[in-house]
């Protein structure tokens, strides 16, 4: 038995490639550092939908389709209304994205023409749930969606009311390219079992959301950030960490079940938090977390991976804290839909067994006699 399903392989895909060993990640044949340097967020999502890069005609189009249809539909918008204030923004995204699934019209429609529509329109709306939501818990009123923006830029002017500067927009861009895809995460894993069963690339999104939600997979670039707030100042952090490792605890931002060297997206990620903290924010995040992570490499032998800077990029962008996942959500969602889509290609249920550890010759006692 393979506990965590630790290297085992349960289908073949065209979508994402993790060499742990030598630290690559391949997005269809396009390594990330590549992609990272060169393409926009939206011109790799289109990439891995339609397994080529755009041509300038081709992404002009594709931009301008996901830009109008950023706007909620109104009923979307009275779910999130409806939550409490203080509710978890990964529950509101489940919901949102399920309200979303009831008012799409092709939303039982599994052909692959139509779930790329499907996927195109959730995209470009969940980036207007998250900073609604955000607006909506503050008292103010969400800012509608302004379609000569881009798709990041546009996520800080919904969020902010004020459009970012180039670098912010170009930076939350690639974090969010960096998050696109990434094979047979559990995330990943959870949508295909769902579309597995022929249910549709809504209920297989909400799915996708609830696993990313967890402070192992998603939930950690929160979490990290969280940590460096706490250790609080660069003097603190070697003792910090060797604290949480006495207890056994674990520290969030660290590991990968297939990296075995650096994670390639941190590599993006440590310098965009550097360049980024030194140009608007505080250099002291970056500090903090350079002393984490040499401290982890030299107890643990243990690599950060791409959740552990993203937490400084975004709170640089001055993104409250618990969007941080959310946002990990709006880049996977191209990952999640174009698996979604190769296992509505080539389906067979996904139905595992376990071994069985209890007894089989137990009898029924009557509730009087117990
Ligand atoms: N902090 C401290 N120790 C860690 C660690 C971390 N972040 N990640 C792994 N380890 C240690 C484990 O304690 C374990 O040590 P042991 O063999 O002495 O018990 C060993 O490394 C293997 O870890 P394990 O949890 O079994 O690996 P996994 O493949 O099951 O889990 C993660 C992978 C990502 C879930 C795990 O590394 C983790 O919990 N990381 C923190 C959360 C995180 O950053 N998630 C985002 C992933 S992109």
């Amino acid at each position: 038995m393979a506990k965590g399903l630790e290297g085992v392989v349960v289908s073949e895909t065209s979508l994402g490639f993790i060499d742990g060993q030598q630290g690559r990640l391949i997005y269809r044949g396009f390594d990330i550092h590549d992609l990272a340097e060169h393409a926009t967020f939206l011109e790799a999502l289109y990439m891995l939908w339609h397994d080529e890069l755009p041509d300038r005609d081709a992404l002009d189009t594709f931009e301008r389709e996901l830009a109008g249809q950023r706007d909620l539909p109104p009923g979307v918008l009275e779910v999130i209304r409806g939550l409490p204030t203080d509710a978890n923004p990964m529950t509101m995204l489940e919901a949102a994205v399920a309200a979303l699934g009831a008012y799409d019209d092709e939303a039982g429609d599994n052909d692959r023409e139509a779930e790329v529509r499907k996927a195109g329109r959730i995209a470009a709306r969940i980036p207007t749930a998250i900073a609604a939501f955000d607006r909506i818990r503050n008292g103010e009123d969400p800012v509608d969606p302004d379609p000569d923006l881009g798709h990041a830029a546009n996520f800080l002017y919904m969020l902010r009311g004020e459009k970012p500067k180039d670098v912010e927009a170009r930076a939350l861009d690639t974090s969010l390219l960096l998050y696109l895809e990434h094979g047979f995460n559990a995330s990943t894993f959870t949508c295909r079992v769902i579309a597995s069963t022929l249910a549709d690339l809504h209920s297989a999104v909400v799915g996708g959301i609830a696993a990313l939600k967890g402070e192992l997979h998603g939930g950690a670039n929160e979490k990290a950030m969280r940590m460096l707030l706490e250790i609080g100042e660069v003097e603190q952090a070697e003792a910090w960490v060797d604290e949480v490792l006495e207890q056994h605890r674990k520290i969030m931002g660290f590991g990968h079940r297939v990296y075995r060297t650096e994670d390639p997206r941190a590599t993006h990620l440590r310098q965009m938090s550097k360049e980024l903290s030194e140009a608007l924010g505080d250099p002291k995040w970056h500090e903090i977390a350079r002393k984490v992570e040499e401290t982890m490499l030299d107890r643990k032998g243990i690599h950060c991976n791409v959740d552990f800077y993203c937490g400084i990029v975004y709170y640089t962008l001055g993104i409250p804290l618990d969007l941080d996942t959310p946002l990990f959500a709006a880049g996977r969602i191209g990952g999640w839909s174009a698996h979604v889509m190769e296992q509505h290609g080539d389906n067979r249920i996904i139905r595992p067994r376990a071994e069985y550890t209890a007894s089989k010759d137990r009898k029924y006692v009557p509730i009087d006699e117990r």
